[in-house]
């Protein structure tokens, strides 16, 4: 009998009013929001083609990178949206509330890892996102991934609901819990996120 394929993670929140002014340059690198000219730079560091990059930003979602002075290349990057957006490892739409945001599809490059470059873009674009009136960061971490979850911690963001996803029947079956000492107010809101408004 073949094992059951489960995902496990949680959701973390950001609360973005807590943030102070982040760094825009750090070491060797400077962060900013990606736009139409960088489109080729992001595409090539991400391994996708720029018809991706360009289908994404043309929808709304916002691309915040950490850009190495030294290699002139997209050394970090992550992925912002408001609204809703699709999470393919629960493969679910999440629903955002007019004050929430979702960082997603983050990643640095193998050889800038280890430098502090995720934890200052999650700071960098909560800091954007905050003020255009955002109040909260949503994030989705996998339960085997520490470095992010190392990442987003020292950047502020804490678990609030457990998710585990079953696979192995359509539809996908989604189970979502409190994290132990989570803040009630957060749990409801982020089991808006993942049930929509009739949870
Ligand atoms: C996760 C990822 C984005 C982190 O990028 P990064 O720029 O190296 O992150 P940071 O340097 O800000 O922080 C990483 C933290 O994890 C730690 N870390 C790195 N690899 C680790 C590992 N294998 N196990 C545990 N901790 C690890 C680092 O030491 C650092 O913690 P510290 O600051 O307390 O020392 C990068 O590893 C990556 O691209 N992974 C593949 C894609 C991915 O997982 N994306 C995130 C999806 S949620």
């Amino acid at each position: 009998m073949s094992a059951l394929a489960i995902v496990r993670g949680a959701l973390w929140v950001g609360d973005l009013s807590r943030y102070p002014r982040p760094v825009h340059d750090c070491d060797g690198y400077a962060l900013f929001e990606v736009q139409g000219r960088l489109v080729p730079k992001l595409a090539r560091s991400m391994r996708v083609s720029c018809s991706v990059v360009r289908a994404r930003l043309q929808r709304g979602a916002r691309a915040f990178t950490a850009w190495s002075t030294r290699d002139d290349e997209v050394a970090g990057w992550l992925w912002v949206s408001t609204g809703r957006e699709w999470a393919p490892p629960i493969r679910r739409e999440l629903h955002f509330a007019a004050d929430e945001c979702y960082g997603w599809d983050a990643g640095t490059l193998p050889d800038h890892r280890g430098h502090g470059l995720f934890t200052e873009l999650l700071r960098y674009a909560g800091w954007r996102m905050a003020r255009e009136g955002a109040r909260l960061m949503w994030g989705g971490i996998l339960d085997e991934n520490l470095a992010s979850q190392r990442a987003n911690a020292a950047a502020g963001l804490r678990p609030i609901v457990h998710l585990s996803a079953i696979h192995d029947l359509e539809p996908t079956t989604l189970q979502a819990w409190p994290v132990e000492y989570a803040d009630e107010r957060l749990v409801v809101r982020a089991l808006r996120v993942v049930h929509g408004e009739d949870q």
